[in-house]
């Protein structure tokens, strides 16, 4: 069983964009898999080190592409981004001092943060990409 279970709900309509999603999707499917069949602290903590890289990544190139098109709700949408890379980086240092463990309740955060976000922020933008498509 898998924790996210992909739709073409999420789907915002570009293929980078749709493609990087899908990528996040996988690794908390990856992280939940790891934590059911019992793998060490240390194996969870790598990937869990390889989300919030590619979570970077991603929100870079979003961020680009939003500034490229001139979107105008550009700061607020940001700011999202990086309230959730705080977040990341918290969950980090938490398991670096063996404050917390990769947990359910973790794992649902993740995944209701990242479908919220695709379904009602990422989405906004969507009109613009659309505009931008065939210029
Ligand atoms: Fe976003
Ligand atoms: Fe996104």
């Amino acid at each position: 069983m898998e924790l996210i279970e992909w739709s073409d709900k999420y789907l915002v309509g570009y293929d980078e964009i749709d493609n990087q999603h899908k990528g996040l999707v996988i690794m908390i499917n990856e992280l939940f898999t790891f934590m059911t069949e019992g793998k060490s602290k240390e194996n969870l903590e790598i990937i869990f080190d390889h989300l919030t890289v590619y979570t970077k990544e991603h929100f870079s190139n979003e961020e680009k592409m939003m500034l490229k098109y001139d979107y105008p709700d550009y700061e607020q949408h940001k700011l999202e981004h990086v309230k959730f890379i705080e977040r990341l980086n918290s969950f980090k240092s938490d398991f670096e001092n063996n404050k917390i463990t990769i947990s359910l309740e973790l794992l649902n955060f993740l995944k209701d943060w990242l479908l919220n976000h695709i379904v009602i922020t990422d989405k906004k933008y969507m009109p613009l990409l659309e505009k931008n498509r065939y210029e």
